[in-house]
């Protein structure tokens, strides 16, 4: 089979869907290629640990279901944490991905670690969100 369980449950019923109107940091990312699209929204306590994301993704089945993957890895991390959340890792947590679709992976890594940014930029902070 192409998509692992994982995949088809996270496509099927995404997790952390929606918007977020009080944000504490909010990313967009694109893919330019395959045009799909993708924005994350993260809520960030005084201890800098994410309470809450939500995200929207136009895009394939298997971008929806990394950046579902994705929100419920980060939820209730450190943001020093979630800066740290590799595609990589979001594809092994979904059992795998086919090759010509990891790049889906990516754009929840990419979603996560703007979120993240605008987060610092926002408090004032330098972002460390740099490779
Ligand atoms: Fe572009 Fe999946 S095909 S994000």
């Amino acid at each position: 089979m192409l998509y692992s369980e994982k995949v088809m449950d996270h496509f099927q019923h995404p997790r952390n869907v929606g918007k977020m109107e009080d944000a504490d940091g909010v990313g967009e990312v694109g893919n330019a290629k395959c045009g799909d699209i993708m924005k994350m929204y993260i809520k960030v306590d005084d201890k800098d640990v994410i309470t809450d994301v939500k995200f929207n993704t136009f895009g394939c089945g298997s971008a929806i279901a990394s950046s579902s993957m994705a929100t419920e890895m980060i939820k209730g991390k450190p943001i020093t944490e979630a800066i740290k959340l590799s595609n990589q890792a979001v594809v092994e947590a979904l059992d795998g991905l086919p090759a010509h679709k990891l790049h889906c992976s990516v754009l929840a890594e990419e979603a996560v670690k703007a979120a993240v940014d605008d987060y610092y930029t926002k408090k004032g902070v330098k972002p460390k969100v740099q490779e």
